[in-house]
């Protein structure tokens, strides 16, 4: 500006040089004269506006600086936050959005002869296989609505096949932006490929033609896949070994070791055509934790295809078992992590069963043999059939079949998937139980059909066969129970489960005292520990040595006595003084408790508990939040509803967390992470019978937290619950049916026992392992979030308190004459020790 200024002074002086010569063209240089005018004028006004004082202007040119220095570096910033986004999103974001998906996939070739060479990949046979077949499914997927996610197809083994032709296993890789995942279903990705067949089916037959290869529709099976599973097996891992059995009945030892880094590997088994493979298992020793760590998944397929897998062994095996597949090939998933683990056992090649059999029973009604489930003592494959004939002496003679620890059941809406069964037309459904049955079939030639109908392999069952009396099904002194079962007729009405689903106990009236009668004693009054007869006959005797049986207790050396609820009742019974040992537990320490608020009513009409008052009292959180309520049995095992964990997320031991010495929520003395969860292989989620698990602690819980954390006592299979026990049943499950809030102190309501009977007018079906309390208003009660908590009886007498049910279901909460239901404890004693013993 200054420069221009001084070049516009000289200018001007120019301009009044030669002002007079512009007079004379005036009318030209107006204008001329005008702008010089102007800029003269302009000049002047600057040099007076420099004259103004220097300090101001300087401060303007200063901040046209600063303004100017801001304006570039603000530019710069957002350019450069514009560069990093997008680097960001190719790279991050974009690629996340944009994950791999996996799928593993088989199929028939019909056409196609099984030639050895097919077993070797590297094969200039399999190669040209392969590539055709991969050829095909390429162009199913490209011409699909698909086309744009498929990436590729691998052909990974083909296998020669029971139903002849060649069995194909491959892979197939999509890459899916997120909003489209939806669209890659497991039924959606099959459906493609079966769509493209569809067309060229011919003749009923269920092989169509894909671009020339003859494929067999029924065949086709599409699982997804975890990314490991495929990088396993493709991407050249040393750890995929492949075993053949080549001769019938030829053993072929599997054994793989853990001791060096751990394993992750995959044997791949095939068998002569035509057979099948059964698996022996002879020991697996790994580390429990529900297949988080250590595990076997044995696939009915070459490839881990989950619609496939027929026996997950989570748990370690010391007495060998078999499984047996549904065709000649077979897939072991071996993962062990670092220390001593070892797996050992054996396959080989078995022949398919042809199970039909004609059977003769005899006049008596003894056992005169045993029927058993096919390939017995193997597990059950998922598909199997067997036809038993059988025929007795006489008309009026029909079969019994005697099973151990199965039941057959009319079908219902429910599913069938222990086993499916015709007989004489009618259909009915295995389970199993943990009890005896006897089937009855009221004729003397039956055709009894049998099926596997389960989606894994499942335990084998055996039943024995026998005649009896159509018109007369039981011997006169004996009574016919529901399950088939015959008892004693003087068994019925005394208080004991005898047929095993109470059936000699309905109709009953209230045992009576009848003391000095000439019938005996309810045997419920006998040796309970309570006087019930004024000259105390009920209780003598009670610690002699007695005939072992349900109302009697066993010592450990295996010697019962009549003394029902002999367990840790500080006096001991037992010569060996078994009943005494194993009794810290169910005996709160007298802290000082915080006095009940009045009018506070909680739980269903229950009241806060006190510090320390039910130290066995565990909150179970999943992911995070309360979920259910379980009970501490020693250092590291709890007790639980097996319906907290029924479904597939619930039986990861990973999302759980137990709170222990807890009386507010967010105040557990000891946090514990589950290693384990067992939940009995009998739990029904339709009735809930059944329905009790067990909980692994990873830790301890330190020894030095009691008496804030202690375990309840464990009935014994003979306690009883008298009038005199006080049962409590203690939570932090909801207020109401309709609560929205959960409270944060621990609640617990008084409660009485029902009788079965009574409990069965509210609920019909009530199964012997339930058991209901409440009181008849409804007005005290668990409910939701109370589930898998305990239901705890003290002894009379200040006495121990011991476990006697679980929460486990109910109408509603709180309602009149409905009231809550339990798993009774003492009917799983054993089964509890087994597994945590
Ligand atoms: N199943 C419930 C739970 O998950 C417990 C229900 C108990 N209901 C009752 N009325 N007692 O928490």
């Amino acid at each position: 500006m200054d420069t221009q200024c001084e070049e516009n002074n000289q200018t001007s002086g120019d301009v009044d040089a030669s002002q007079q010569d512009a007079a004379s063209i005036a009318d030209v240089s107006v204008e001329v004269a005008t702008v010089d005018h102007t800029l003269r004028k302009l000049c002047r006004k600057l040099r007076k506006t420099r004259r103004k004082p220097k300090g101001l202007k300087r401060l303007l040119a200063y901040l046209v600086n600063i303004l100017h220095l801001a304006i570039f570096v603000a530019v710069v910033f957002v350019v450069l936050v514009v560069i990093i986004w997008l680097l960001l999103w190719i790279f991050i974001i974009h690629r996340e959005s944009n994950t791999a998906t996996y799928f593993a996939g088989m199929f028939r070739v019909a056409h196609v002869e099984f030639i050895p060479e097919y077993r070797q990949a590297e094969s200039h046979e399999f190669v040209s296989m392969a590539n055709k077949i991969q050829h095909v499914v390429t162009n199913v997927y490209r011409m699909s609505s698909v086309a744009r996610l498929y990436k590729q197809a691998v052909i990974s083994d083909l296998s020669n096949n029971n139903k002849g032709g060649v069995l194909v296993h491959f892979w197939m890789v999509f890459v899916v932006p997120r909003l489209k995942r939806p669209a890659m279903c497991d039924e959606c990705i099959g459906a493609i490929f079966r769509d493209s067949i569809h067309t060229s089916l011919k003749n009923r037959s269920s092989v169509g033609y894909l671009l020339g290869l003859a494929v067999d529709i029924d065949s086709i099976l599409i699982n997804s896949v975890q990314r490991s599973d495929f990088t396993l097996s493709v991407t050249g891992s040393q750890c995929v070994d492949k075993l053949y059995a080549n001769l019938p009945g030829a053993r072929v030892p599997i054994n793989v070791f853990s001791s060096w880094g751990g394993v992750n590997c995959l044997v791949k088994l095939t068998a002569v055509p035509g057979s099948l493979i059964r698996l022996t298992v002879t020991s697996f020793h790994i580390e429990p934790s529900d297949c988080v760590n250590d595990a076997l998944i044995v696939y009915d397929a070459l490839l881990p295809m989950r619609g496939r897998i027929l026996h997950r062994l989570c748990e370690p095996v010391s007495s060998s078992f078999s499984i047996v597949s549904t065709s000649n090939v077979m897939l072991l998933s071996f993962r062990m992590t670092n220390g001593n683990k070892s797996f050992r056992g054996h396959f080989e090649a078995i022949a398919e069963e042809i199970c039909v059999s004609q059977i003769e029973t005899h006049l008596e009604p003894d056992i005169t043999g045993q029927i058993y489930s096919p390939f017995y003592p193997s597990m059950l494959p998922p598909q199997c059939t067997c036809t038993w004939k059988f025929k007795t002496p006489k008309s009026t003679l029909g079969v019994a079949l005697h099973f151990q620890n199965y039941v057959l059941k009319p079908k219902d809406i429910k599913g069938c998937d222990s086993g499916w069964w015709k007989v004489n037309e009618i259909i009915f459904c295995g389970s199993y139980v943990g009890h005896r049955t006897v089937f009855r079939i009221a004729g003397h030639s039956p055709e009894v059909e049998f099926r596997c109908s389960s989606r894994n392999s499942v335990q084998p069952f055996q039943a024995s066969y026998s005649s009896y009396n159509i018109s007369q099904p039981c011997s006169e002194s004996h009574f016919l129970c529901n399950t088939g079962l015959c008892v004693e007729k003087s068994r019925r009405c005394d208080g004991l489960d005898d047929c095993q689903d109470e059936s000699d106990e309905v109709l009953c009236s209230r045992p009576t005292k009848n003391c000095g009668g000439n019938r005996p004693l309810h045997p419920l009054f006998v040796c309970n520990g309570e006087t019930d007869c004024h000259d105390g006959s009920d209780e003598v005797n009670c610690t002699q040595e007695t005939t072992c049986s349900a109302i009697s207790y066993r010592c450990r050396s295996d010697y019962c006595i009549l003394k029902k609820n002999a367990k840790c009742d500080d006096v001991p019974d037992c010569l060996d003084q078994s009943d005494e040992a194993d009794c810290v537990c169910g005996r709160p320490s007298p802290l000082k408790r915080m006095g009940l608020p009045p009018g506070t009513q909680r739980i269903v009409g229950g009241v806060n508990s006190g510090e320390g008052e039910w130290p066995w009292q565990v909150s179970l959180h999943f992911t995070g939040s309360l979920y259910c309520g379980a009970s501490v049995l020693s250092s590291d095992w709890l007790i639980s509803a097996a319906h907290c964990f029924s479904k597939e997320r619930l039986s990861d031991p990973r999302f759980w967390s137990a709170h222990l010495g807890m009386l507010t929520q967010g105040s557990a003395k000891y946090v514990a992470e589950i290693q384990r969860i067992v939940v009995h292989e009998y739990y029904n989620a339709y009735t809930f019978d059944y329905d009790i698990a067990l909980l692994q602690l990873k830790r301890s819980w330190p020894p030095s937290l009691s008496p804030l954390i202690q375990p309840v006592c464990l009935p014994p299979s003979s306690h009883t619950v008298t009038e005199s026990h006080r049962c409590w049943v203690t939570g932090w499950g909801y207020r109401s049916e309709n609560d929205k809030a959960l409270p944060s102190v621990l609640q617990k309501a008084e409660v009485s026992l029902m009788s079965q009977s009574d409990c069965k007018k509210s609920y019909g079906p009530i199964s012997p392992r339930m058991l209901c309390a409440g009181v008849p208003s409804g007005e005290r009660d668990a409910c939701r979030g109370d589930s898998g908590g305990p239901l705890s009886c003290q002894a009379p007498g200040g006495g121990r308190w011991f476990l006697i049910g679980i929460v486990s279901w109910g109408a509603g909460c709180g309602r009149p004459n409905l009231p809550g239901v339990y798993t009774r404890v003492n009917k799983f004693t054993s089964w509890i020790y087994s597994h945590i013993s």
